[in-house]
């Protein structure tokens, strides 16, 4: 029997692969190990919970405000044990996280091949996203099997030099995870107090926005809300403390803003399936609104998303103060133009990416995911 050892650390890892974990244990042919860094913790758990994903080990390395070298040593050092007990055939790891990066050295010092879920995603500036581009660049440079989502991300992958019998296109697991999800009949007291106003969805954690970048965020977002009574705002914050000090100086006194503590993925996906417009600088989010007809302004200077770009669901609008707030206004005063953003697309999967996976790692045949 082979043994596969998935190792994830934070939440957006946790969501788009807790459902693979789910879909390889009912192969019988595997022997799943799951290891958790718990890079993140609450918001960690949280995702566990949801799926009801419980972990073999758990490294449990979170400190408050960490940096890059406490996470990278960190893990490298603590997923060796797990290597050494385990010895497993395959490690499981998704994404471009610190968590992603280090268990990929640790499995390349002990000679142990690597599968990357969600490879292939590229800015080509090595600074933004911060660290995640170095992230998984450096990832695919090792990676045994590469489950790009898209064909753009097998494009990038072959552009690289990585051989095409490496390359799965299997789709995004997150929509995978939005099968599951979103109800027609979802309330929330939140949802309750929005009403009948258009409901501004809002995220921001990125680390290259930490600090002057974050507050003109803010403030732009501010003061569009404060001149738009037709909108309420819900903003459910990341745990980070330099986020959070920047987010309630800068919405202080702002009753149209409620700021609300990390929900669960259900709350999460069934918030932006409901939204009218979403304003956010994650990874994760620029893929589920899209399925929703949510249009997103991506409050960052670049993405590796360009099928959303390409779409037209998704608008860079970067962190300058100003062009954020025209923007916002214009998408609020402009029917037509919000309109032309907001035309549901999913060029990101037919949520049948965990079956592809599964398959993969099985040696069974499997049928390549086309966007259209
Ligand atoms: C990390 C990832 C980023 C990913 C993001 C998803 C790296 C370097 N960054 O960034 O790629 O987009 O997760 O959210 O891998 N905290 C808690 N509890 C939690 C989670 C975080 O208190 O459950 C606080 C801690 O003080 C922690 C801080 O947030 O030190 C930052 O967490 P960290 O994982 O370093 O960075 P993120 O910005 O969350
Ligand atoms: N998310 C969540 N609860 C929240 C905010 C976000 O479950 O309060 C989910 C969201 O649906 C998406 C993922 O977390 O699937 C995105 O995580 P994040 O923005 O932290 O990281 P990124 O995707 O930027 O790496």
């Amino acid at each position: 029997m082979k043994k596969i050892l998935v190792v994830f650390g934070t939440r957006p890892e946790a969501i788009k692969i807790c459902p693979l974990v789910l879909e390889l244990r009912k192969r019988s042919s595997l022997k799943i190990y799951v290891c958790v860094t718990a890079q993140h913790r609450q918001m960690l758990d949280q995702v566990l919970e949801s799926f009801g994903v419980e972990p073999d080990y758990d490294l449990n390395i979170m400190k408050d405000s960490q940096s890059l070298f406490d996470i990278t040593s960190n893990v490298l050092n603590e997923v060796r044990s797990v290597l050494n007990t385990v010895e497993p055939d395959l490690v499981l790891i998704h994404g471009d996280t610190s968590t992603t990066f280090a268990t990929a050295l640790s499995c390349f010092y002990c000679k142990i091949p690597v599968g990357h879920v969600e490879a292939g995603l590229r800015t080509y500036n090595i600074y933004s996203p911060y660290p995640e581009e170095f992230n998984r660049e450096a990832v695919s440079l090792l990676s045994k099997y590469n489950f790009a989502p898209t064909p753009l991300a097998k494009e990038n992958l072959l552009r690289e030099g990585k051989s095409a019998e490496s390359i799965f296109v299997t789709g995004n697991t997150v929509i995978d995870a939005i099968k599951y999800t979103v109800r027609d009949d979802y309330r929330h007291p939140e949802l309750d107090w929005v009403g009948d106003k258009k409901l501004i969805f809002i995220t921001a954690h990125r680390r290259e926005n930490l600090g002057e970048p974050m507050h003109h965020m803010f403030r732009a977002i501010r003061r569009v809300i404060d001149e738009h009574p037709e909108c309420k705002a819900i903003y459910p914050i990341h745990l980070n403390p330099i986020v959070r000090e920047v987010a309630y100086f800068e919405f202080r006194g702002c009753e149209n803003i409620h700021i609300i503590e990390p929900i669960d993925v259900f709350d999460c996906h069934n918030f932006e399936a409901r939204s009218y417009l979403c304003l956010t600088d994650s990874g994760g989010i620029q893929e589920e609104c899209p399925s929703f007809g949510v249009p997103v302004l991506v409050m960052r200077d670049t993405t590796e998303r360009y099928e959303g770009l390409n779409a037209g669901t998704l608008k860079l609008v970067g962190t300058n103060e100003e062009y954020i707030y025209k923007t916002f206004n214009f998408l609020l005063d402009n029917k037509e133009a919000y309109d032309k953003m907001s035309q549901a697309c999913n060029p990101y999967g037919d949520g049948n990416a965990c079956e592809r996976i599964a398959d993969i790692i099985e040696g069974k045949e499997y049928t390549p995911w086309k966007p259209w």
